[in-house]
C-alpha cells in the first residue's frame, strides 16, 4: 500500500482564501484590515525564509504586515521595549517574534511580555494553559495546523493511539495537547524515552518533530498508520527533508505529509487565522 498525501499546500491556500474573504467583508463594513508585526533578530537563514513566507501570506490574506529586523546584537532590553510598544499600539493585532532568538536574549521573558491577546503564535503561558484546560483561544500554529489538515481530510482521531516524537514547546508539547483535545490516547517521546521504535510501532498516529533528518525509520511505521512529519531539515545537497524516512514510511502508512508541502504551509495558514481572530477579539 502507498499512503495518500496530506496536501498542506492546498489546504493552506483554501484557509488563506477563507481568511481573505472574511477580511474583505470586514473592510467593506468599514473595519480596518488586521495587522501583524513580525520581528526577526539575527541572520539565521531558515528564520529569514520563514519570516519572508509569513509576510507573503499576509499580503495574500489582505493584512497589513509590519516588519522589524535587527542584527543579532540587539539587546534584550531593546527587544522588550519594542514588544511593549507593539502591545500598546491599537493598530497592531498580532505580534510574532521569530524563534530561535540569539543566546543572550531570554526567549521565555520575551514571549511572556507579549499581550496574550496579540500572541498569534499561541506560545504565551496564558494561551498554552488555555489549550491544556480544553478552552483554547490562540493556539500554537503548527500543531493546530496539523489538526485542521486532518479534519479537512476527514481523518478521525477519536480513540486512536498517537505517539508524538519530540517534546519541544513549539511542536511536541502543544501537539500532545491538541491530540488529547481531539480525544486520541497520547504518548510523548523525548530524548530519554526507552524503546522508541516499539512505541512508534504501536502508534495509529505518529507526529514527528525533532529536527533530525530521517530520524523516524520507515520500518517503525505500523501498516495503515497516519504519519505527520513536522521536521523541515536542509541537507548538505540543499534539499529539504523531514524527520521521517519518507519513501519507506509512505509504503506502510495510510496517510502521510510530504516535506516540503505538508505541515509547513499549514503553520502559516493558522498564523493568518490567529491574526484575524486576534483582530476580531480586539476590535469586535
Ligand atoms: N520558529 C520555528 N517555528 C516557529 C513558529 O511557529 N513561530 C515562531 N515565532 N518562531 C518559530
Amino acid at each position: 500500500m502507498s499512503a495518500q498525501l496530506l496536501d498542506g499546500k492546498l489546504i493552506s491556500a483554501e484557509i488563506i482564501d477563507e481568511v481573505r474573504s472574511q477580511v474583505d467583508a470586514r473592510v467593506a463594513l468599514g473595519r480596518r484590515a488586521p495587522a501583524l508585526a513580525v520581528v526577526l533578530v539575527g541572520d539565521d537563514p531558515a528564520s529569514a525564509v520563514y519570516v519572508s513566507n509569513k509576510k507573503k501570506a499576509c499580503e495574500r490574506a489582505g493584512f497589513r504586515s509590519l516588519s522589524y529586523e535587527f542584527p543579532a546584537s540587539l539587546s534584550e532590553t531593546d527587544l522588550l521595549a519594542l514588544v511593549e510598544k507593539l502591545n500598546a499600539d491599537p493598530s497592531v493585532d498580532g505580534i510574532l517574534v521569530q524563534l530561535p532568538l540569539p543566546k543572550h536574549i531570554d526567549a521565555e521573558k520575551v514571549i511572556e511580555a507579549i499581550n496574550p491577546l496579540k500572541d498569534v503564535d499561541g506560545f504565551h503561558p496564558y494561551n498554552f494553559g488555555r489549550l491544556a484546560l480544553k478552552m483554547p483561544l490562540l493556539r500554537p500554529c503548527t500543531p493546530h495546523g496539523v489538526m485542521v489538515m486532518l479534519e479537512k481530510t476527514g481523518v478521525d482521531l477519536v480513540g486512536k493511539d498517537a505517539v508524538v516524537v519530540g517534546a519541544s514547546n513549539i511542536v511536541g508539547r502543544p501537539a500532545a495537547l491538541e491530540l488529547l483535545l481531539a480525544r486520541a490516547t497520547v504518548t510523548v517521546c523525548h530524548s530519554k524515552t526507552r524503546d522508541l521504535a516499539d512505541k512508534v510501532r504501536a502508534a495509529d498516529v505518529v507526529v514527528a518533530g525533532v529536527g533530525i533528518p530521517n530520524f523516524v525509520k520507515g520500518d517503525w511505521i505500523k501498516p495503515g498508520a497516519i504519519v505527520i512529519d513536522v521536521g523541515i531539515n536542509r541537507l548538505d545537497n540543499g534539499k529539504l527533508c523531514g524527520d521521517v524516512e519518507f519513501e519507506p514510511a509512505r509504503e506502510r502508512a495510510s496517510w502521510i505529509t510530504p516535506v516540503p508541502g505538508g505541515v509547513g504551509p499549514m503553520t502559516i495558514a493558522m498564523l493568518m487565522r490567529n491574526t484575524l481572530d486576534a483582530s476580531i477579539n480586539l476590535n469586535p
